[in-house]
């Protein structure tokens, strides 16, 4: 039986009328009076007067586990898009967690439900499904491993779990790729073509070995029999908006006004970027590598522009620019602000929770096979 959910207590116009330091005393006096029952996790792409209030910052990895870890939380405030919220739905109220808890759920809010990924919208559910029984026409599909990006719906990870499939992040996509080769001479990997074409190129795996799979094109995702007969990867036509920005010539202009600069770019980027790159990895990586430089390290960086700004802040013995003239931000991640984030936990601790993410049971239970694999494989 579902309850009742009293209207929001407080009102989100009002409270963005606010100064920013006025909303960091009301966020914090939230989080004082919720203590450890309340875990505010923020993505490295979020704002920095977001992140100063996140009790855990990482990348989709790290945050993932830190969901599925918790332990006396009750709410968490994802500070991130959609799928990480559903991930962290799903990975806190899974059945082992539910029985410690006695049946409680940990209540999961995204601060703005505009906060999306355009990404993971290049991919819905009926699309993989039509592919699925398009390619079944050409192929075994028992021999095909399906494995997606952690950046696609929940419907997504389900399909993924039920048809013996594994979630990766891009800091173990090598690894979930060679989990499925271990199982099926195939794979088909989505939303991100990128991620997958670069990661499967590290593995020796060659590109007419890897056709892209267009939803819109009338058959066979675009693609001739024989493409698909002699593929390993098969590819979705999915790219994230913001690392698809970075182009070779940055890469040329930074090398050419820099001669010791080191390009660092996260495995979204395309591959003629990528390739060019001294090294690569999920934000978590982008940040460790930076840290273990010798200071006056020049690095033009090739990934979300709030986490190089504050890189940059946060290394002012190194040298580092963004790896590119244009602005890169990524516009859904950057919905999520104080205002949203102090409407969201006021109307939490006053019992009227606005912006609950709540995946339905059985997504969740196939989605949860697959990320339990994707939690084992690193
Ligand atoms: P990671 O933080 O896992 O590298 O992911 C980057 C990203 O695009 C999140 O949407
Ligand atoms: Fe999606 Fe790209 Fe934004 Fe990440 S950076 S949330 S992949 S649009």
């Amino acid at each position: 039986m579902s309850i009742a959910i009293p209207p929001a207590k407080f009102d989100l116009q009002e409270i963005k009328s606010l100064e920013n330091d006025q909303l960091a005393a009301r966020i914090q006096a939230v989080r004082d009076s919720l203590g450890p029952q309340l875990m505010i996790l923020g993505h490295h792409y979020q704002q920095d007067e977001v992140i100063a209030l996140a009790d855990l910052r990482g990348d989709s990895y790290q945050l993932s586990q830190s969901a599925a870890n918790s332990t006396d939380c009750r709410h968490i405030a994802f500070c991130g898009v959609h799928f990480m919220a559903e991930t962290a739905d799903i990975l806190a109220n899974r059945p082992e967690k539910l029985a410690e808890r006695s049946g409680e759920r940990v209540r999961v809010i995204l601060p703005d439900m505009a906060a999306g990924c355009s990404m993971a919208d290049m991919a819905a559910i009926e699309q993989i499904e039509d592919a699925w029984d398009q390619l079944a026409e050409v192929l075994d599909t028992e021999d095909i491993t399906p494995v997606t990006y952690i950046n696609s719906a929940a419907s997504l990870k389900a399909f993924v779990g039920q048809h013996g499939g594994i979630v990766c992040t891009s800091s173990n996509a090598k690894a979930a790729l060679e989990w499925a080769f271990a199982r099926t001479s195939r794979v088909m990997f989505f939303p991100d073509q990128h991620l997958g074409r670069n990661t499967a190129l590290g593995m020796g795996i060659t590109e007419s070995q890897m056709p892209v799979w267009d939803p819109f094109a009338d058959e066979l995702g675009g693609n001739e029999r024989e493409a698909l007969e002699r593929s390993k990867v098969l590819l979705w036509k999915g790219h994230c908006s913001v690392h698809q920005m970075f182009r070779p010539e940055h890469v040329a202009m930074f090398r050419e006004q820099h001669a010791s600069i080191k390009i660092l770019v996260h495995p979204e980027c395309p591959r003629e970027v990528f390739e060019l790159a001294d090294e690569s990895g999920s934000t978590g990586k982008i940040i460790k590598t930076v840290e273990a430089a010798p200071p006056g390290t020049k690095w033009a960086i090739g990934t979300e522009l709030h986490l190089v700004n504050r890189l940059k802040q946060e290394h002012p013995e190194q040298e580092i620019y963004f790896l590119s003239p244009v602005v890169c931000m990524c516009a859904t991640m950057y919905r999520i602000d104080l205002a949203h984030l102090c409407w969201s936990l006021e109307n939490l601790s006053a019992g009227t929770p606005v912006n609950t993410i709540e995946v339905d049971e059985e997504t969740a239970r196939w989605s949860l096979v697959a990320l339990e694999r994707m939690l084992e494989v690193r």
